[in-house]
């Protein structure tokens, strides 16, 4: 079996990135690795998509208040290109961001580890797939992890940095070195479990408001505002388990004890909202989800987010 060899030199930087997938995540990548000063390759095989990232990933940069003069600067880190082969003949650290679908991502995985240098380390942004499913078709496992980035890529600082069971400890400690040191913050999963770490906590608390709408406890509007008005105001510099231990772990069991046996434990999608899926109420995309949205209300929600999430990067 092959070793994957990290150099000394190579637990310092990361000069080479390749980003496969030049799409919502695959921009937001690219921009914080060529912020730091990595010389980023983004490869698509879609020519348009391709074609626009320059100008997305300029826009990002003003909404995150980056100057005009730095802009320039980290642009240049960029390139662009449609040939996989190019794109990661270099590369020391690839990170995938195709579309959220198996075999394309066990495609991409092994097209590249032939492509790609011997030590190159090979990652994917994927949301929910076991990483272990990803690297099937690699040869030399032990390179292949998982950096589960979240949207807005550039606003939020959380990777999920994902271990199989072949992936060597040098490469997940390369890589949570390489991202605190671009500025974001790494969290290692060491189980390679559905959903990870984030996904399985927000769709817990997703099912259980799904379930409270569909049961006719509220509708849908009041589920965001309890929420919003209530411990979602403190969920950014408190997390669960501290405020466990602020009211106590005692307290704690007196609550799970009363309310566990009846919350929401359904194993397969709610009724609700596969109907609104098979009806065309796909959210904001097609007007109309759990509530209406006019364009106005979907340009104000989404500019109300990342004003928040500018303002909390300042504070936290
Ligand atoms: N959107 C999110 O909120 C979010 C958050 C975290 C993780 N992710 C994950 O990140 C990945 C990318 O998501 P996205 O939202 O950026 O999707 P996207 O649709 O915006 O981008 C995916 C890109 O992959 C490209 N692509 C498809 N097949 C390709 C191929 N064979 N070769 C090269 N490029 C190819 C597409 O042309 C597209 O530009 C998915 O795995 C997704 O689950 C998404």
């Amino acid at each position: 079996m092959l070793m994957v060899v990290i150099r000394r030199d190579r637990m310092n930087k990361i000069k080479n990135l390749s980003v496969i997938g030049a799409g919502l995540m695959g921009h937001g990548i690219a921009l914080k690795f060529a912020q730091a000063g990595t010389n980023v390759i983004v490869h698509d095989n879609n020519k348009e998509v391709l074609s626009s990232l320059i100008d997305r990933i300029r826009q990002s940069y003003s909404q995150m208040g980056v100057s005009e003069n730095e802009i320039e600067i980290f642009i240049k880190n960029i390139n662009i290109s449609d040939d996989l082969n190019y794109s990661v003949k270099k590369a020391d650290l690839v990170i995938e961001a195709v579309s959220e679908k198996l075999e394309l991502k066990q495609e991409i995985f092994f097209e590249v580890e032939k492509k790609a240098p011997l030590n190159c380390v090979i990652s994917s942004n994927t949301s929910v797939i076991p990483i272990t499913k990803i690297v099937k078709r690699m040869s030399e496992k032990s390179r292949g992890l998982g950096t589960h980035w979240w949207n807005p890529p550039h606003l939020i600082p959380l990777v999920e940095v994902i271990k199989t069971e072949w992936t060597s400890v040098k490469v997940i400690d390369l890589v949570m070195f390489v991202l605190k040191k671009i500025g974001k913050t790494p969290v290692r999963v060491e189980k390679d479990i559905p959903g990870f770490i984030g996904n399985r906590l927000q769709h817990a608390l997703w099912r259980e408001a799904i379930s409270l709408i569909e049961n006719n406890v509220c509708d849908a509007e009041a589920v965001d505002i309890v929420i919003k008005s209530s411990f979602g105001r403190r969920l950014a510099v408190l997390g669960p388990i501290e405020n466990a231990d602020l009211v106590g772990t005692d307290l704690t069991l007196d609550v799970h004890e009363n309310v566990l046996f009846d919350l929401e434990n359904s194993k397969e999608p709610s009724k609700l909202l596969r109907k609104l899926v098979n009806d065309g109420k796909l959210g904001m995309k097609s007007g109309e989800g759990f509530q209406k949205w006019t364009k106005n209300e979907i340009e104000n929600t989404k500019k109300r987010v990342s004003t928040h999430l500018r303002k909390l990067e300042k504070i936290i």
